[in-house]
């Protein structure tokens, strides 16, 4: 055929009603969605955005090669991290028509506080990498647009200053330490700066094998030194001030032998509210509550502790059913989307935290991008609600959402 008469073949395909029912035509239709090419744009403003992504590219872009593959790295060949994305185009939403949406909230509860969004800001290490502003300009984005924010212990702001920032408390996640004195002076720390709920990370006990991380190191030829230093007590407590006075180095991270006795340690210490992130099968949510847990946090890390190849969204039900309402889930781990966090929400999830997207956002244009990306997402989830008819989250159940087979 030649090239005239192919053009107007494939001119009549594309206009037939038929495109999409036949095999030639849903062949045609996924590579014709396939081949569309993306202009070349990168936004100038936060104002410009369209969805989340479009601040991952302003960063991409802006930040120096081995910062932004510490931000983006999985674990082997990125098989969770690419689970964690896929595994939402195996649901899909469910829509009762013709329920009265005018008046859709986002309001909701979560361990006793409320909130005005289920969307809360994860946990996310040394945010001094990706903006000078760091945890503060995140903590005041959180202030403006009035979510709960998620302190690591390995921030660049000590939790004073960030409590200061956001102009009320924050949650503060705790990584262990095979060193009982530093864990116990953190814990202490932060319920005296005003914590009232710890989040114990259990999902890097031992190492990951964060290879793309590397690969993007190696065509960094900055001195890495000159900031980070050579790994000493001093450049560790500079760079963390959570561990200011501790004594501690990278190496105290390890924790093979870490047990669920360790909620006992917290608790023996603090009288703060305790959250185990990093839950992904049943059984370690039934163990989590059995040793005092106030809350499962369903998480893979964003595909950063192990390649097991299992999104998260297609663990949180099991997890869902073996907590049985006894305490609230939390669940993070590839939401980008209004949508993603509406699926999890139907399927059982209390609230829903984010981790990239709103570190792209920080490193793109500071607080003003972090702001923006609460505000898309709000947005976002609270127009699928009024798609599906949900007015409030309590509304939504497992009747919105359906599992491809
Ligand atoms: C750069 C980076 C640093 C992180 N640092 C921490 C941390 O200090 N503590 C922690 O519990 N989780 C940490 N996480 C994991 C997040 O809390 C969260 O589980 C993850 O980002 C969710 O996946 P998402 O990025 O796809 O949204 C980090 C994630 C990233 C991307």
């Amino acid at each position: 055929m030649g090239a005239i008469a192919r053009r107007r073949v494939l001119k009549f395909l594309a206009a037939s009603p038929l495109l999409g029912y036949t095999a030639a035509g849903r062949l045609l239709a996924e590579e014709s969605l396939d081949a569309i090419q993306l202009p070349n744009f990168l936004i100038k403003s936060p104002e410009q955005a369209l969805d989340v992504f479009d601040f991952h590219s302003v960063a991409k872009h802006t930040l120096p090669p081995a910062h932004y593959g510490y931000l983006a790295t999985g674990t082997d060949g990125n098989e969770t991290l690419a689970a964690n994305r896929r595994a939402f185009k195996d649901l899909y939403l469910r829509s009762m028509r013709m329920a009265d949406t005018s008046d859709v909230s986002l309001g909701t509860t979560l361990l006793g506080e409320p909130l005005e969004s289920p969307i809360v800001l994860a946990p996310v290490a040394s945010q001094g990498a990706f903006h000078p502003d760091a945890e503060l300009a995140t903590a005041r984005a959180a202030k403006t647009q009035g979510h709960l924010l998620i302190l690591s212990n390995v921030a660049t702001k000590s939790i004073e200053d960030v409590i200061a920032a956001r102009g009320q408390t924050v949650w503060f996640q705790l990584y262990p330490t095979n060193k009982w004195d530093t864990a116990k002076m953190m814990l202490e720390r932060a319920e005296r700066a005003g914590a009232r709920v710890v989040v114990l990370t259990v999902d890097l006990n031992s190492s990951s094998n964060r290879v793309l991380l590397g690969q993007f190191i190696r065509t960094d030829d900055r001195d890495c030194s000159s900031c980070h230093g050579t790994g000493s007590v001093e450049d560790f407590a500079r760079m963390n001030p959570m561990y200011s006075g501790s004594g501690a180095t990278f190496a105290d991270f390890d924790t093979p032998d870490m047990t669920w006795d360790y909620l006992g340690k917290i608790r023996g210490v603090t009288s703060m509210k305790i959250v185990v992130k990093g839950i992904v099968t049943h059984e370690d949510a039934a163990s989590a509550i059995e040793a005092g847990a106030d809350a499962v946090y369903v998480s893979n890390h964003g595909g950063r502790a192990e390649a097991s190849g299992w999104g998260a969204i297609e663990s949180l039900p099991e997890v869902v059913a073996a907590v049985d309402g006894r305490v609230p889930v939390m669940v993070d781990s590839g939401f980008r989307r209004g949508t993603d966090i509406f699926k999890a929400l139907a399927l059982g999830a209390d609230s829903v935290c984010i981790g990239r997207a709103y570190i792209w956002a920080l490193a793109a244009f500071g607080q003003p991008g972090v702001e923006k990306v609460l505000e898309m997402l709000n947005a976002e989830l609270s127009m699928v609600m009024g798609q599906v008819g949900a007015r409030s989250i309590a509304d939504i159940g497992p009747q919105y959402i359906g599992v491809r087979r």
